[in-house]
């Protein structure tokens, strides 16, 4: 029996109510201010074709407010699943031109929805934020719906990459969905994340601030940390997760997306001889080394801007995709603080439960000292690089360039850490602490009595250097599996990733570690 005319007119007319939206008003208003709507948003995300949609046709059940005979098409939030690069990728889109992207318990429905797909297909999930909220009208069932959320956020979390675009306005406990997901990208304008605005602010505690200090990109980016990258606009937001895609596998039974040729050959890089300033104490940008370590140059940093003493992000040695973990020393002189410590861990642990090996190079002179830092708990935050390391049983390669002294060099990934590999170069210096202070401590009385104490002071921390510091006395004891020349540590490490891929390690079995937060 074939479909009448009047059933399938009244589908496409149905349909033409959903995919218009707000209407081509609200849609021209986005466009003048440099904004995709919720549908074109996940036009670009998708190949061409590959969006499947469901819940077009999802109505809101509020009774109050006059909200009876008011229709708000597709319950505000566009959702479904859809192709990049030939894998599946569940995503949903906020749409501000409806009734403000405001959330009601249909709308986390679809979006609930979304995420259940995504984790019993094992895909990554989505999600563009731009809402006005918890939907007023809705009351506490709308409350209940973000709880609905953000219960499945952390169910998946570990399971599948979840990646949040952050595209209009993320207020109040709205931004808590995101902030439980492993990557945030937000537009440079147009889009504020805040859980108290400075309204709010200013009324209950009479501090006066702007947005632009609490809630935009830019302040979320390198002051609170709470997102990884800043988007110019929609489409660079949607480059981005095309990139952060291409390191990442769907979810945590599959590896990442590697490519390994069935040849290995990679050859000595004599620039890297040259790369470490004659002075020992004269910094030099650590993303130089990455980017001769990694094929083609091609390092995807994660969270550039916040805690820029420590560098991380993604690439591929040798074809295996790994993340890189490194001191910076033009910032801080590349010493572990506070945040520098949560965001070196936070990366770990994402790297570990998504099997992604840990490349970690390290030229750290110690933990930050300060009043502040130990007040703030430092203690309890550079503890958490030793959890993540020690609990991550991912391939880890640590590469000692200069610097490992004290607590921070075991908190970067030492041999007791876990790690299966530790390379040094010639120039490293392994020891408790560096050898000035340990002249100072070791020598006070020689130093004290010393006609000319600056050149005593060189010639003992020079000692010192030479003879307790040694990367040879590390490997004498079997701390360090190798000391290599610079130029051969491309292949090096590259050899080691291919021996360790099929690495397995088991753990007592336990709920999780308790890691100090
Ligand atoms: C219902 C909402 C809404 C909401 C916006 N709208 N937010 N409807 N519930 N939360 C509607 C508006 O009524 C308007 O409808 C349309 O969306 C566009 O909103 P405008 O205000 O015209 O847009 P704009 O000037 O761009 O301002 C955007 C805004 C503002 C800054 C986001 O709308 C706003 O302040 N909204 C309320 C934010 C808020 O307080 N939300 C609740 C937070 S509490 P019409 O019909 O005129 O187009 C919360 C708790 C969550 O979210 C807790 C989870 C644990």
């Amino acid at each position: 029996m074939a479909i009448s005319k009047t059933l399938a007119d009244e589908l496409e007319k149905r349909r033409k109510v959903a995919l218009e939206g707000g209407g081509a008003k609200k849609a021209e208003d986005r466009h003048a201010k440099g904004r995709m709507t919720a549908r074109e948003r996940l036009d670009a995300l998708f190949s061409a074709g590959s969006f499947q949609e469901f819940g077009m046709h999802a109505q809101h059940k509020t009774r109050h407010f006059g909200m009876e005979n008011k229709s708000i098409p597709t319950d505000a939030v566009i959702a479904g699943t859809g192709f990049i690069d030939g894998r599946p990728v569940a995503a949903f889109s906020q749409d501000f031109g409806v009734a403000g992207g405001s959330l009601g318990e249909i709308h986390a429905k679809k979006i609930c929805h979304a995420l259940d797909s995504a984790g019993k297909a094992g895909m990554p999930v989505i999600g563009f934020n731009d809402s006005g909220g918890a939907r007023i009208q809705e009351g506490v069932g709308a409350l209940s719906a973000y709880g609905q959320v953000f219960y499945r956020n952390v169910q998946l979390s570990g399971v599948v990459p979840q990646i949040s675009v952050i595209a209009g306005p993320c207020a109040g406990g709205a931004a808590y969905s995101p902030a439980l997901t492993d990557f945030l990208i937000m537009t440079r304008e147009n889009a504020q994340m805040f859980i108290c605005g400075p309204e709010v602010i200013r009324a209950v505690t009479g501090q006066v601030t702007t947005m632009e200090e609490i809630g935009s990109a830019q302040a979320h980016a390198s002051v609170s940390g709470n997102i990884h990258f800043i988007a110019e606009n929609d489409t660079h937001a949607v480059e981005i997760v095309h990139r952060l895609l291409s390191f990442l596998p769907s979810n945590n039974m599959s590896d990442p997306p590697h490519r390994i040729e069935a040849e290995l050959s990679v050859e000595d890089d004599p620039a890297l001889d040259d790369i470490l300033p004659e002075d020992p104490k004269l910094p030099y940008d650590c993303r130089k080394v990455i980017e001769r370590l990694a094929d083609d140059g091609d390092f995807m940093e994660v969270a550039a801007d916040f805690a820029a003493n420590i560098v991380v992000g993604f690439g591929r040695i040798g074809g295996v995709v790994v993340g890189f973990v490194s001191n910076q020393p033009t910032v801080k002189a590349g010493t572990l603080d506070i945040d520098a410590s949560d965001k070196g861990a936070r990366f770990v642990r994402f790297c570990n439960v998504f099997n992604i090996p840990i490349v970690t190079l390290v030229d750290v002179p110690g933990f930050l000292p300060g009043v502040n830092e130990e007040r703030r708990g430092i203690i309890r935050h550079g503890a958490k690089m030793l959890f993540a390391y020690a609990s991550a049983t991912v391939p880890k390669i640590t590469l000692i360039m200069r610097k490992a002294y004290g607590g921070a060099y075991l908190a970067m990934c030492s041999q007791d850490m876990g790690a299966d590999r530790v390379l040094a170069w010639p120039t490293a210096e392994i020891a408790v602490m560096g050898a000035e202070g340990a002249v100072n401590i070791l020598y006070r009385k020689e130093l004290a009595n010393a006609e000319d104490r600056t050149a005593k002071a060189k010639e003992l921390a020079d000692e010192y250097r030479a003879e307790f510091a040694s990367p040879y006395l590390s490997a004498g004891m079997l701390f360090v599996s190798d000391v290599i020349q610079p130029r051969e540590t491309k292949g090096a490490i590259a050899l080691s990733l291919r021996a360790l891929l099929s690495k397995r390690e088991t753990r007592p079995p336990k709920k999780h570690g308790n890691i100090p937060l």
